[in-house]
């Protein structure tokens, strides 16, 4: 056995995990869960979701890993044994979906990226639906999916120190310069307050206890933190013992969630300075990669230095969170089967293609495997929320006593694993799947 790899640096374990957790669902699933009608509502359900739910099992997933100093797939064995087998395959189950089309959506950026920079980009809405036809059918979408699972491939067989926390030290500081430079640019447009008040200020107490509005909230915050599929109990797992968990997670969350704020506050107001609500209303993923592009090309030349930048900047975001997906089945085959890093990179990257296969030929598809995968992931947290917080809560409140979290946090944190989250993912569950299936 090779000796497991270590993080060179605390920030390079934040980084990373912040590069996960910030990805395509801040810039364009922040976008169109919130245009789905719930407003401030919806935010705010999000955000006590984020802070009261995924909080506390963000930090027990990173328990797991740091504990066990293990990869998902054996990680849950290791801690409470062979019972839990189900949760690592569950983990490397969805971790293999997830990036499958993941890496579709990536290719519609990449590919909206060389339009912006080289070609141009369509000036109105039957154009630009016209270009999104052309970037998400035919062979095109296989390249782009082609290229960016190489690219992450890559990145993952160079390593956790060499590939995973280089590309991500120096990404983060870049995609947060790119996305304040558009966030003031955004707001110098005409229908900017219109924008930030249809979307995202719009006060209906009655969506509270809306099953979508609801469903919603719970998606994207699962979703947005790479929470409950063992990408933090992967990166946990190169951890020393040193780092304070519920600090890194509470800096974790604060960043992502601010980052879904700002691209909100980006989109927003370009859709609605040019009337292209329509679009946006009809709530697919699609929809904001045909409202945008218009939206920037009637700004004229500066439109598409912006577009460039917003879709590099989309591509960033992406790129760190996809070479995450992809550590989670890769280090889970190096830690069973003992198999070198290469070897279970490019075999990992050939079944996430082929799987996602389907998703690139058909959006329908694409967008089942999201709702799919978005009840796996709350189904994850809720089996990580009982093996921390009931089979072994000696094993949580240990290691976090042993890297000097307080003794008032961790029984916060205790509690909260116990008595909140479980019965709360248990409501997000019951939302998603009866909008599901009625
Ligand atoms: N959190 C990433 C995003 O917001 C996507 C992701 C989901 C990554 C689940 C890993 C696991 O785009």
């Amino acid at each position: 056995m090779e000796m497991r790899e270590q993080w060179r640096s605390r920030w390079g374990f934040v980084l990373a995990a912040a590069g996960s957790a910030v990805g395509l669902g801040n810039l364009w699933g922040f976008a169109y869960r919130s245009s789905q009608g719930g407003g401030l509502a919806f935010l705010l359900l999000y955000v006590l979701v984020v802070l009261l739910v995924c909080l506390p099992v963000l930090v027990a997933e990173m328990v797991l890993g740091r504990t066990t100093k293990s990869s998902p797939f054996l990680a849950p064995i290791k801690i409470a044994g062979s019972s839990w087998t189900p949760l690592g395959i569950l983990f490397t189950i969805a971790s293999i979906g997830i990036l499958s089309f993941y890496a579709v959506i990536m290719g519609w950026t990449a590919d909206s990226f060389v339009h912006s920079l080289f070609i141009g980009l369509p000036a109105d809405m039957e154009a630009a639906s016209g270009f999104f036809n052309r970037i998400s059918t035919g062979n095109s979408v296989f390249v782009g999916q082609i290229f960016s699972l190489g690219l992450t491939a890559l990145i993952v067989s160079a390593g956790v120190r060499a590939g995973i926390e280089r590309l991500t030290r120096w990404c983060m500081p870049l995609l947060f310069i790119l996305l304040l430079a558009l966030t003031f640019w955004s707001a110098t447009l005409p229908g900017a307050w219109d924008g930030y008040k249809t979307f995202l200020l719009n006060w209906d107490p009655s969506q509270l206890l809306e099953k979508t509005t609801i469903k919603n909230a719970f998606n994207q915050a699962f979703f947005s933190l790479s929470l409950g599929i063992g990408i933090m109990v992967a990166y946990s797992s190169y951890l020393d013992g040193n780092n304070q968990l519920p600090k890194s997670a509470l800096r974790i969350a604060s960043f992502d969630t601010a980052v879904g704020l700002l691209a909100g506050m980006i989109t927003f107001p370009i859709v609605l300075s040019y009337g292209l609500q329509g679009a946006i209303s009809k709530s697919t993923v699609g929809a904001l990669f045909i409202a945008l592009p218009t939206g920037f090309a009637n700004l004229g030349g500066l439109g598409r230095v912006f577009a460039t930048l917003f879709f590099g900047l989309a591509f960033i975001a992406a790129i760190t969170s996809s070479i995450s997906l992809l550590e989670v089945p890769v280090s889970s085959l190096m830690d069973r089967l003992g198999w070198k890093r290469e070897k279970a990179v490019w075999t990992s990257t050939l079944v996430v293609f082929l799987i996602g296969i389907p998703s690139a030929i058909s959006i329908n598809f694409l967008g089942t495997m999201d709702a799919i995968f978005n009840l796996i992931l709350m189904l994850g947290g809720l089996f990580i929320a009982i093996l921390l917080g009931w089979i072994v809560p000696k094993r949580f409140d240990e290691d976090l006593s042993r890297s000097n979290s307080e003794i008032k946090v961790r029984r916060y944190l205790r509690f909260m694993l116990r008595w909140v989250s479980p019965p709360a993912i248990a409501i997000g569950l019951y939302a998603s799947l009866t909008d599901f299936f009625l």
